[in-house]
């Protein structure tokens, strides 16, 4: 009977005890370690709206983002940063460029001086790796190549490299040709009617994706695009949301249940296109194909499993259209809205190609057509901004930073900042471009960064560009693109920037 008690008492105690530590651990998680961190960076000059208990400033952010977003822009403005990101955009006005905001008990460096990204995006020492991407994210993701790091990272970076480089993209030339035919096809149902393009730069760009880099065609990518997409809408509304230790393990939500179902479903049908290509007769050299080659590489450590495998494809799925259908859409509004640099592009077209399809040399010689493309990534940058964090303590400039801090560079800041791209900074003004990106941003690297910065930067970057050259060029070859009265314009984040209610337009046969 003793021993019993005794047991209970020992067991009684133990409870007691883990219990009492899961509290103290707790309490220094979201409380104790806030204010101290806060402390820590207003003794700096890192000032920011204060810490609030568990939830940090999240219902500040989502309020102001409501508020902004929750209808239409008066006139089509290109002043797009307070809307998008009115926190950032009041918070840097009010605490200074470099602020700091809590994302629950999660302290986040909001950095916009442009010093500071540059020091940040090009440190090569790992000090500010990428963010550990967690819940419904890590779902869309997995650890491909936008998220993976260390040798994984370098290993998965060397060979999309291999595939995505100048003279392999000559390549895909034909593919991506063949899809724009596809939809300009359906565009004849449209002549002098109205027209939603983001829509159609969807199915285009997810085609193209499907075609050049995993060899299949946009059908049977289809399944996976719609779900990546359910997917990516959960991400979003749950953005800002803040989960509390432990709650999942009892209350699943309708999205966390949803979300599981999509990553399977995804996973699945990956698999299928994987199992077909494995017995198919032809070997490609596409990205799929290097990465199958990988996943029978004789040497064990450098063999990727299909695990690896479906998150390379799930990323390439989703960062290779989503950022691409969101430029594209924004670059026809503002082709629609400024007729002259419609004439303009047109007439550089027609010069280089008649009306033969796109040829790579004269691609390369597009310049009028580049120039608006950048103007339209840099006034609606599809990315607005990107994540790091700081892993141990580092000295950024002249600040100390402690352990685990999140570090925000938005990009969509520095490309509206008036102080870098002067008084007209809102306008829509591509001849900034006629020199080149060095001599537009004065020879600040920073200044302009759609696609990234440094080890990171964006792998597709010549991949977008051409597919955005191309499908421009063959629409300006056929149509006069006009503004219809319907379209409302009403840029929102959902995940990238887009225009909520799309972009509507009137096709005038040429
Ligand atoms: C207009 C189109 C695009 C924009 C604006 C864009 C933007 C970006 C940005 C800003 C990053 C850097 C993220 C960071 O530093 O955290 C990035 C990375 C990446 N992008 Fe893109 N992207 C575009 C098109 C594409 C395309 C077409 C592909 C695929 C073919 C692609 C694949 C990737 C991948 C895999 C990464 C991760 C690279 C790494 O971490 O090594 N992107 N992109």
């Amino acid at each position: 009977m003793t021993i019993l008690v005794s047991i209970v008492i020992l067991l009684a105690s133990s409870l007691f005890i883990y219990i009492l530590l899961t509290l103290i651990g707790l309490i220094k998680k979201v409380w104790l370690n806030p204010i101290r961190v806060q402390h820590l960076m207003r003794s700096q000059g890192i000032n920011g709206p204060s810490y609030r208990f568990l939830h940090g400033n999240t219902k500040e952010i989502i309020s102001m983002k409501r508020e902004t977003m929750g209808k239409a822009m008066d006139e089509i403005s290109h002043d797009i940063f307070p809307r998008v990101l009115p926190h950032v955009h009041s918070w840097a006005k009010l605490y200074g460029a470099n602020f700091l905001n809590w994302y629950g008990p999660q302290a986040q460096l909001v950095v916009t001086e442009a010093e500071l990204v540059k020091e940040i995006l090009n440190n090569k020492d790992e000090n500010y790796p990428k963010i550990d991407l967690e819940g419904y994210a890590k779902k869309l993701l997995g650890d491909g190549l936008s998220s993976s790091k260390g040798q994984k990272w370098a290993r998965m970076r060397k060979l999309a490299n291999s595939v995505f480089h100048a003279e392999s993209l000559k390549n895909m030339i034909p593919a991506m040709i063949t899809s724009v035919e596809t939809m300009l096809e359906k565009w004849k149902e449209y002549e002098d009617k109205e027209i939603e393009v983001f829509e159609e730069f969807r199915i285009l760009t997810s085609e193209i994706i499907s075609r050049t880099a995993l060899g299949s065609s946009y059908m049977e990518g289809k399944n996976i695009f719609d779900m990546l997409m359910k997917l990516t809408l959960i991400v979003s509304r749950n953005a800002h949301k803040i989960k509390f230790p432990g709650i999942s393990l009892f209350l699943r939500s309708k999205d966390e249940i949803e979300s599981e179902k999509l990553g399977q479903g995804i996973r699945d049908c990956v698999v299928q296109i994987i199992t077909k290509r494995e017995t198919g007769e032809t070997f490609r050299t596409d990205f799929l194909g290097k990465l199958l080659e990988a996943n029978q590489d004789t040497d064990e450590r450098k063999r990727i499993s299909v695990e690896d495998i479906t998150d390379e494809c799930k990323t390439f799925y989703f960062a290779g259209h989503e950022t691409s259908t969101s430029s594209l859409a924004w670059t026809i509004l503002l082709l629609s809205v400024h007729q002259e640099w419609q004439d303009k592009a047109r007439n550089e077209v027609i010069e280089l190609f008649g009306q033969s399809k796109p040829n790579p040399d004269g691609i390369a010689r597009l310049k009028i057509l580049t120039m608006i493309i950048e103007e339209s990534l840099r006034l609606y940058c599809p990315v607005p901004a990107i994540k790091r964090k700081v892993e141990k303590e580092v000295k950024l400039g002249k600040l100390t930073l402690p352990p685990q801090t999140e570090l925000y560079i938005s990009q969509l800041a520095l490309h509206h900042d008036p102080n870098i791209w002067g008084e007209d900074v809102h306008l829509f003004r591509p001849e900034r471009f006629e020199q080149g990106i060095v001599k537009a941003t004065n020879n600040n690297p920073v200044a302009f960064l759609p696609f990234g910065f440094g080890p990171r930067t964006c792998v597709g970057l010549n991949f977008a560009m051409t597919e955005a050259k191309i499908a421009l060029s063959m629409i300006l070859q056929r149509y006069r693109l006009i503004l219809s009265p319907t379209y409302i314009h009403s840029p929102v984040q959902v995940f990238m920037v887009r225009p909520q209610h799309g972009v509507q337009v009137i096709l005038q046969k040429i």
